[in-house]
């Protein structure tokens, strides 16, 4: 082997090792805001036991998946921020066809003005 080629190998196998072997680079996962990823930390705590967020998976309550688009049509002239609140902070104001009035109506007590500002911030990226 003459020095150049192996110079020209040595330099094809840095440029290989530069660009991870060649293999597509994976893409970002999705990254929630600080706001969101504590609000997610109160939706494991507080709501997780009766909501899941995988579509169609019912555990008391609805499933949590794509609740960000559905909040807009749910109730008249409540805009989705405006219709999670109330759902959190009167659950009894509008109730899910098909479900019983079982949600806690104590939740916005328990939880800091911050915690519920986060975890409806949280539901607002479940689209
Ligand atoms: C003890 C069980 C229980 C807990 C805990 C609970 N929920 Fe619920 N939730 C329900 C039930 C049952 C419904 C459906 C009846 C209704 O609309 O109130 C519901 C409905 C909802 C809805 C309306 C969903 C839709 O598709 O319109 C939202 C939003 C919601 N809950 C958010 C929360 C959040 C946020 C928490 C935690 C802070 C929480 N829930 C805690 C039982 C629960």
């Amino acid at each position: 082997m003459t020095p150049r080629l192996k110079l020209c190998l040595i330099l094809c196998l840095l440029c290989l090792a530069a660009c991870g072997g060649g293999a597509e680079a994976a893409p970002p996962p999705p990254t929630l805001s600080p706001q969101a990823q504590l609000g997610k930390q109160v939706f494991t705590r507080d709501c997780g036991a009766c909501h899941s967020t995988s579509p169609d998976t019912i555990i008391v309550g609805p499933s949590l998946a794509g609740v960000a688009n559905r909040a807009a049509t749910r109730v008249a002239d409540q805009d989705a921020y405006t219709y999670l609140l109330t759902s959190v902070m009167q659950p009894d104001a509008y109730l899910v066809e098909g479900y019983e009035n079982l949600m806690p109506n104590n939740l916005s007590k328990q939880l800091t003005g911050e915690e519920l500002d986060a975890v409806i911030a949280y539901l607002q990226t479940l689209q």
